[in-house]
């Protein structure tokens, strides 16, 4: 397949770019486009036959259901037979913005889009090329994260252009991604807001919203399940991660030395101040320790670029004290492979 690539240059030039990748969405193609969270694969979620090409696309299990784009109240109100009162506060505050909310769908809303659930997650992106893209569309746009699937999402246009030139019809260049990591989703029940999948919008930030309805983490594997995707092995690279509670130069040096004796060839990914300590020549520098969105905005690019090196396994840092570093443990110890894989 030829994939037509705006590139931030070629968008400075035509200005009719993103207008022409909403064309091929209305056509029923797919198009890689940037979002403020991560890179996504798009197709016309009420478009049966450009849904499946998603899947295809990315080798994602059928199963798995997407999340559905908009880009204003009217098409969330075309897609969902009721809006909870506690899903009507969080996207008032929160949208245009990282957080996807699962309701009930309408009866058109096709069953592959929500992997043969009779729910369907929704969010406004807050992004100026999706938001352009959905609304000169002039359809809910359904997309997964834009990687192959199993692998760290797409952060930069390079990720996405590795994953997936050849395999869709476009794919715009947004540069870098601000977040970095997946939206929270959040089931909102009639009496309490369960997050089905931790993100940038912690649990405090919900909860100073939502005031007395509570919300809570998923409990039990049934409950996981209702967010199929968590079920998958996720973000990946190819070596093995290796997580070091703790972690300093000396730890590191230690726990190298016993590596390459097993002759297992070794990587670090931490923060500024340990990687200018470790002599190691594959190495990878996320940021100063004390600044955990830049750390989570570097983290896919990172567990990526072990990809293109030798190395066998990747010593990577614990995250701790505040619930935002809890979300960047919950995808490294994904990427460690702590859940099923497929
Ligand atoms: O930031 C993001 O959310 C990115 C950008 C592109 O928007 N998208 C993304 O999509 O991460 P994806 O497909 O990689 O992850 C979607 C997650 C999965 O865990 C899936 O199980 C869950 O959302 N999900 C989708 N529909 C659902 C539903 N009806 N009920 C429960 N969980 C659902
Ligand atoms: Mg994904």
């Amino acid at each position: 397949m030829q994939t037509t690539l705006y590139t931030q240059e070629i968008q400075k030039e035509n200005k009719d770019a993103i207008r022409q990748a909403a064309e091929v969405i209305r056509s029923g193609g797919i198009v890689v486009f940037p979002t403020e969270t991560v890179y996504g694969l798009g197709a016309n979620a009420l478009d049966e036959y450009a849904v499946k090409k998603i899947f295809i696309a990315k080798g994602r299990p059928t199963d798995n259901p997407l999340i559905v784009h908009i880009s204003d109240r009217a098409m969330l109100d075309s897609l969902v037979s009721r809006v909870t009162p506690s899903a009507e506060k969080l996207l008032n505050a929160f949208w245009p913005g990282p957080l996807t909310i699962v309701f009930p769908k309408k009866e058109h809303v096709p069953l592959i889009t929500t992997g043969g659930l009779e729910t369907i997650a929704v969010r406004m992106p807050d992004h100026q090329i999706a938001q352009d893209l959905i609304r000169l569309a002039t359809c809910p746009i359904a997309a997964p994260s834009a990687n192959i699937s199993g692998k760290p999402s797409g952060t930069t246009f390079e990720h996405v252009y590795e994953d997936f030139v050849g395999k869709v019809d476009v794919i715009i260049d947004g540069g870098e991604t601000l977040h970095g990591l997946e939206s929270t989703v959040v089931l909102c029940t009639e009496d309490e807001v369960i997050i089905l999948r931790p993100g940038s919008i912690t649990k405090d930030m919900l909860q100073q919203v939502l005031g007395d309805i509570s919300v809570r983490n998923t409990q039990s594997r049934k409950e996981l399940d209702q967010s199929p995707g968590t079920r998958y092995r996720h973000y990946a690279p190819q070596a093995k991660i290796e997580i070091i509670q703790n972690m300093t130069p000396e730890k590191i040096a230690s726990r190298m030395t016993e590596m390459t004796q097993d002759g297992i060839l070794v990587g670090v990914l931490a923060t500024d101040d340990i990687v200018s300590q470790v002599s190691c020549p594959h190495t990878y520098s996320l940021g100063p320790k004390d600044d955990l969105p830049l750390i989570a905005q570097h983290l896919y690019d990172g567990l990526r670029y072990f990809d293109k090196t030798p190395v066998q396994v990747i010593f990577v840092p614990s995250f701790s004290g505040s619930l935002f570093a809890e979300v960047i443990m919950d995808r490294l110890s994904k990427a460690a492979g702590s859940t099923e894989s497929h």
